[in-house]
């Protein structure tokens, strides 16, 4: 095992993460790194560069040269560009699987995610291969899901003026294209533990994560 305290949240998109996420690493006194607002950053200086977002050398070299600055305010600065409202709006939610799915970019991103972790002793990272690829030996590895009906609600409930059908379509959309991709799809890590969360409150989840890691540590 690593002697770093990495903690591995997975699941697909409105399982809960960010949310759990970052009460979690409150509670551990842990830094908390959103690795989609990664991806999400990196597709949003692509689509302000004019870039053909299917080529990937392109793409990638973007990427490479992404100066890119997440504070724990959970702001978001794109190339010194202010990009917190943009990278979670339509466009860039709707170019994101496509960015996400260059070997090349994803290469660079989790370079720098394992970079993040190294430098803090561990961290609550969460994605989608965390657990399977960044670090395939965290100390605890979480795979959230929920139901299509709770993850199309939630997520329809932080999009302005989007409605539920809408919201479950892209949910549905963005799934296959993210558990279909040929690198690093988002699948649960073999040695995971998943937590449905469908019908526990956020409070029970970071309870139930919190003591899988005194266990995990002691
Ligand atoms: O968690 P999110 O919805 O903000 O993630 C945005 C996209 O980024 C998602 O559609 C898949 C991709 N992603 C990924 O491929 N690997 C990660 N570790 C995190 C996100």
């Amino acid at each position: 095992m690593s002697d770093l305290t990495v903690v591995a949240i997975d699941g697909p998109a409105g399982s809960g993460k960010s949310t759990i996420a970052k009460l979690l690493a409150a509670e551990l006194d842990l830094g908390y790194l959103d690795t989609g607002a990664m991806y999400r950053a990196a597709t949003f200086a692509a689509l302000s560069s004019d870039v053909d977002l299917d080529d990937h050398d392109a793409v990638a070299d973007l990427t490479v040269s992404l100066v890119l600055e997440m504070p724990p305010s959970g702001d978001v600065f794109v190339n010194g560009h202010d990009a917190t409202g943009d990278i979670r709006g339509p466009e860039v939610t709707a170019a994101v699987s496509t960015v996400a799915a260059h070997a090349d970019v994803r290469t660079e991103l989790v370079r720098r995610q394992r970079a993040w972790a190294t430098e803090r002793g561990g961290g609550v990272l969460e994605g989608r291969d965390i657990g399977s690829v960044v670090f395939p030996d965290a100390l605890v590895k979480i795979y959230l899901t929920a139901s299509p009906e709770v993850r199309a609600a939630r997520r329809a409930g932080e999009v302005a003026e989007a409605d539920r059908d809408t919201v479950a379509a892209d949910l549905a959309r963005r799934d296959a294209l993210d558990s279909q991709r040929r690198i690093d799809p988002l699948r649960q890590a073999d040695d995971a533990i998943e937590i449905d969360t469908s019908h526990l409150s956020i409070g029970e989840v970071v309870a139930l994560i919190v003591e899988l890691v005194e266990r995990a540590r002691a």
